[in-house]
């Protein structure tokens, strides 16, 4: 492609070095419609014949339909896609073939390909998402009566409905659709006509492209627009937040799972027994998610690394932004898929949950709440419950057992309808403010999450 100045070939060690094509083949389908786009503008210019359009736009489906049938012979050296579609089309149809690259360089064109890569998987990813949510929603909508221990520092604190426990989940991931979806905003801008760092003496309608590949708007600063890879930043870090939550999903799972807990029982599709124990039904699609977590992180902080101190514009440094961005996205994808499917065969054990919620020190804080609608500041109350346990653990009697007496020696308020706080039902009605899990709350929220999944809008 630069033989002109040259009079050694490239070394194979450096182009091996330097190649991409291993990695950055998958841009096929976007290279080549930018391509035909480009052609578009070509021709709008008077610098190729209507013929040579065609020419060009049938060469390149050939070649698609090579590389989706397998019959593409790629060659590392050729360096990237870019390359190896440019050069393979010239072979094909000679002289229109060679007029391509008028007026375009790889780092615009490179800039270009990615953006409309990313436009498709942030796509796919939204609905990964969405059908996650769904698992979700339907697993705490088929789980109604299943009340839980809600904790905090894993020591337990009041009770939930399980499937408020899964809506949290839902929520963060919600979260994590928005951001997907604002990076997508910002990068749906056209960089082709940026050239390699200072637009082209040849100048093409950059309308025209933008409007052939559904881009609403075009960047404004040739420099800018061919060394930015902050919208590959954005995505990377989306979806390591993302990784987080699924991650502290992994381990509520697992301790789920666990005898200690035994909340749900993991379908025997979705984990594994161990080559010694013969009891064993691990949890390894949760840990392996846990663990993958950390490449989500690695890849981010790869590419900060990457950009951080370059000079503008274009450097080569600027390659290694795919193989972050694409293990990224496939991590996710796969995770999000694999989660989707875990979920919905996830039984849940109410029996086990019940039990463990029956405990009664769940319900501390609703004898501090009882002591303050009867008038008594919440700190002294707090005081009160305190002892009130202190007594409970000492003498083994759960608080349900105590008499209207024993309340009495804490504090003369207490009346006989002390004992009816000791009913989980109400305890979980009581909770009904915007966001607590009230039943009726909880079961809103599932409704409203339905509608919301249902009439999902991608970009
Ligand atoms: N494979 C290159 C990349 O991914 C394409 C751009 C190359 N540009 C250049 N001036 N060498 O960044």
């Amino acid at each position: 492609m630069w033989k002109g100045r040259f009079q050694k070939e490239t070394s194979g060690l450096v182009q091996r070095y330097g190649e991409s094509i291993s990695y950055d083949w998958r841009l096929y389908r976007h290279d080549i419609r930018g391509s035909i786009a480009h052609a578009t503008a070509l021709e709008a210019a008077g610098i190729i014949t209507k013929k040579e359009l065609r020419e060009i736009t049938r060469g390149l489906h050939e070649i698609q339909n090579e590389i989706e049938g397998g019959q593409f012979q790629f060659k590392v050296s050729l360096e990237d896609i870019h390359m190896n579609i440019e050069s393979t089309l010239t072979e094909k149809i000679g002289a229109a073939g060679a007029k391509l690259h008028t007026a375009r360089s790889r780092n615009d064109q490179v800039a270009l390909d990615v953006r409309m890569y990313c436009r498709d998987e942030i796509r796919q990813i939204l609905s990964l998402i969405a059908q996650l949510q769904e698992a979700l929603v339907m697993v705490a909508d088929a789980n109604p009566g299943a009340v839980v221990p809600g904790y905090t520092h894993l020591q337990r604190g009041q009770p939930v409905l399980f499937a408020h426990h899964l809506l949290a989940y839902v929520e963060m991931l919600e979260r994590d659709a928005g951001r997907l979806r604002d990076a997508f905003v910002r990068l749906n801008v056209m960089p082709l006509g940026s050239g390699a760092l200072a637009g082209s003496t040849i100048v093409l309608d950059r309308k025209l492209v933008a409007e052939q590949l559904d881009f609403p708007a075009v960047t404004q600063n040739s420099m800018d627009a061919v060394s930015d890879r902050d919208f590959i930043a954005e995505i990377l870090f989306a979806l390591a937040l993302t990784g987080t939550h699924l991650s502290r999903l992994s381990e509520d799972i697992i301790l789920w799972a666990s005898a200690e807990f035994a909340f749900v029982e993991l379908s025997d599709a979705h984990t594994t027994g161990s080559s010694l124990m013969p009891q064993k039904k691990n949890p390894d699609v949760a840990e392996l998610t846990r663990g993958k977590t950390g490449r989500l992180y690695g890849n981010l902080m790869s590419l900060l690394t990457t950009l951080k101190g370059l000079p503008m514009t274009y450097n080569r440094d600027l390659q290694e932004d795919k193989e972050p961005l694409f293990d990224s996205i496939d991590t996710a994808k796969m995770a999000l898929q694999v989660f989707a499917e875990m979920v919905a065969a996830m039984r849940v054990r109410a029996d086990k949950t019940g039990a463990a919620a029956q405990d009664a020190f769940l319900l501390a804080t609703d004898i501090a709440d009882y002591l303050v609608l009867k008038g008594i500041p919440f700190r002294q109350a707090h005081e009160i419950v305190g002892k009130l346990t202190a007594e409970s653990l000492e003498r083994g009697v759960a608080f349900p057992d105590f008499t209207l007496e024993e309340f009495r020696q804490h504090a003369a308020v207490f009346e006989e309808d002390v004992h009816s706080l000791f009913d989980l039902e109400r305890a979980l009605k009581a909770r009904r403010a915007t966001g607590a899990p009230s039943p009726a709350n909880v079961a809103r929220q599932i409704k409203r999450w339905k509608r919301h999944l249902e009439t999902l809008s991608i970009p």
